[in-house]
């Protein structure tokens, strides 16, 4: 301690005068021998939800808006109806209606469509995409870029013309070579593909080259080169893909959240059956966050995605209770029928592992993927609590445990991170489920971050976390929104280096939510954000990337002498490197020194975070809170290096 403070005086006189903040000096000593846990190989990854339209509108590369009339909001009929999304009679001096039908539909599953009349002229209609404005479309395309498209449509009867597909402004003026097409009087599928001369935020059109009626339903626009173009949902948003993968997830846990629960009717719980299948097959449903899931990105679409980042897919499903956290109109599953639903698990286990021969296997070898995903864990409930659901758990639990004891499961701790909730999920899980894992959320303000960086210090050592939902919330600020700041990042960051000390006992973690479509957001902060054409990643963006990035297997005994007391820290080692992680949460720079044993002399990279508190990343400032790296070298196992005020640091050194 001595010479710390020898050490702090010294470079007060030193650097005082040319440093504008104080400086404090502190000394970290480890040596890269001494391991205390072994490191959880799943950590990090990643918490999926279609929130914020996260799937629909964001990661699904769909272009169009309610493509397939389902559209209704089962709270509030009046906000979101079948309409939504469309633009009807925008063409000068022609008549026509637009009538919603449920008679004679497409199939069972999808039983709205749109009638449309065309009376006099060339009625045009068309899908605005997402976020249309009075004078420009919502479907963002660019020049030279091909565009597949379809739609289900028949003849009513009378219509005595020809309809073409356009891609055009919102005006009608065309974009790329449309196509005209005459049609039966049974539902068929009419496919074509546009390559646009534009960039432009375009619609897709609709015009009636004649009069009397036809029926729309299902229509399709995605760019020909989304990942997994080939997928029968028909793929997803590469630049959000390759920000999920840039993340170098170790799970992916989807469909949410609340989402898995419904929320409101029985009809709202996510059944992963309504989501496989051919996609004009699958059974929309109200989402609630206020808005519908198409559901092409469905269960196969998610297994696909998981193997293709490198991910462990993670499933939730709901327990047989509507959301506890909302004010549901029905009442949970009986326990008779939490019996009847535990086959749809296994049925899920079975599409995800089975053999082909089996009913559920032989669909996913159909939808393209003949070989099992392996899936390795089950979640039972999303954020549950009390006996009403332990009761459904039991059932569940025994169910898939007896037919699959395999199958790692996971039981919900609740909704909150303290108090009698998580207390009794973990006496039950302790007496009677010690083999699961936990699933904690929590969304605290950042002072309950530092404040529990030993949270997990205490845990027996035989027990098991999974930090389903985290992240630090700031004051909600004047725009309505709680900030994706600097600040927020690093609280996160040292409570990281909680996580990862403790990692024998917290195997999993993920920030939630993860995506967020600017200006369609229900729910901040939020890790990337998107618009039409750009992906916006956030200052706790890149700190879930630095961390995951330099996880190891082991952790490294240290210790830390500092009179800063808001520098937290954690030492890791893989079986060639150490990796350091220095988080200085405080207003004072730090003059770190590095005391390293069995560590090789010579060059060190360091990966950084810094800037001002407040600081956040914009779409017209996307850079401004960014990782820098840079070289540093290690002497005689000994370096000295500036933690600058309000910094994340990770030094990468090899071992060999
Ligand atoms: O992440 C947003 C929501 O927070 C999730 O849907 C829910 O599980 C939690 O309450």
């Amino acid at each position: 301690m001595r010479r710390i403070l020898a050490l702090f005086l010294i470079l007060m006189m030193l650097g005082g005068a040319a440093l504008a903040e104080p400086l404090t000096a502190s000394t970290l000593t480890a040596d890269a021998n001494v391991t205390t846990v072994e490191m959880s190989d799943t950590l990090y990854g990643l918490f999926f939800e279609d929130i914020n339209y996260g799937a629909d509108g964001g990661l699904y590369a769909e272009l169009l808006q309610n493509r397939s009339f389902e559209y209704e909001d089962i709270l509030n009929p009046k906000s979101v109806d079948h309409y939504t999304g469309w633009g009807f009679n925008l063409a000068f001096g022609a008549t026509g209606t637009a009538t919603v039908m449920t008679e004679d539909p497409l199939n069972a599953n999808n039983p709205t469509y749109m009638r449309v009349n065309c009376t006099k002229g060339e009625y045009r209609f068309a899908n605005l995409g997402y976020q249309s404005t009075t004078f420009s479309g919502g479907i963002p395309v660019e020049e030279g870029k091909t565009y597949r498209c379809f739609v289900w449509m028949r003849n009513a009867g009378d219509f005595d013309g020809q309809v073409e597909i356009a891609l055009t402004k919102r005006t009608g003026k065309s974009l790329a070579v449309p196509k005209r097409f005459t049609l039966t009087d049974e539902w068929q599928k009419y496919e074509l593909e546009f390559k646009s001369s534009y960039t432009e935020d375009a619609v897709l059109s609709f015009i009636m080259h004649g009069t009397g009626a036809v029926d729309f339903d299902m229509a399709s626009l995605i760019p020909a080169d989304a990942f997994g173009a080939d997928w029968p949902g028909g793929g997803l948003r590469a630049d959000l893909v390759q920000a999920l993968k840039d993340l170098q997830p170790s799970f992916l846990r989807f469909p949410g959240g609340c989402v898995t629960e419904g929320s409101y009717y029985r009809k709202n719980f996510y059944d992963w059956k309504d989501t496989v299948g051919p996609i004009e097959e699958r059974k929309e449903n109200f989402n609630t966050w206020g808005y519908m899931q198409s559901y092409g990105l469905g269960y196969f679409e998610y297994f696909m995605l998981a193997e293709a980042i490198g991910a462990e897919p993670l499933p939730v499903v709901h327990s047989g209770l509507l959301c506890q956290a909302r004010d549901v109109k029905e009442a949970p599953l009986t326990i008779a029928e939490t019996h009847e639903y535990a086959q749809d698990l296994l049925d899920l286990i079975e599409f995800a592992n089975g053999d082909v021969t089996t009913t559920w296997g032989a669909l996913r070898a159909e939808m393209g993927h003949p070989e099992p995903f392996d899936l390795k864990y089950l979640g039972i409930g999303n954020e549950n609590w009390d006996n009403i659901y332990w009761d459904r758990f039991d059932i569940l639990y025994k169910a898939v445990k007896a037919a699959h004891p395999e199958i790692e499961i996971i039981s919900s701790a609740g909704p909150v991170a303290e108090g009698s909730l998580p207390q009794y999920a973990w006496r039950v899980v302790r007496a009677k489920y010690p083999d699961t894992i936990v699933d904690e959320h929590y969304y605290m303000d950042s002072a309950w971050f530092l404040n529990n960086t030993h949270r997990y210090d205490s845990y027996p050592r035989t027990t098991r976390v999974f930090v389903g939902e985290y992240a630090c919330h700031e004051a909600t600020q004047s725009n309505g929104r709680r900030p994706n700041n600097l600040y927020s990042a690093l609280c996160e960051a040292a409570y990281m280096t909680g996580l990862e000390r403790n990692s024998d006992v917290v195997v999993m973690a993920s920030y939630a939510p993860l995506l967020a479509r600017e200006g369609m957001q229900q729910w901040t902060p939020d890790l990337i954000w998107f618009n039409a054409r750009e992906v916006l990643l956030t200052p706790n963006y890149h700190v879930q990337q630095m961390f995951a990035s330099t996880v190891g297997d082991q952790v490294v005994a240290s210790s830390l002498e500092s009179l800063n007391k808001r520098i937290y820290h954690v030492v890791t080692r893989g079986s060639d490197k150490l990796y350091v992680k220095l988080v200085n949460v405080s207003e004072y720079a730090d003059a770190m020194t590095l005391q390293l044993t069995n560590v090789p002399d010579g060059a060190a990279t360091f990966t950084r975070l810094t800037g001002d508190k407040n600081a956040v990343n914009t779409f017209q400032n996307k850079e401004r809170i960014a990782p820098t790296q840079e070289q540093i070298a290690l002497e005689n196992g000994m370096l000295t290096i500036e933690l600058p005020a309000y910094s994340a640091t990770i030094l990468t050194f090899p071992l060999k």
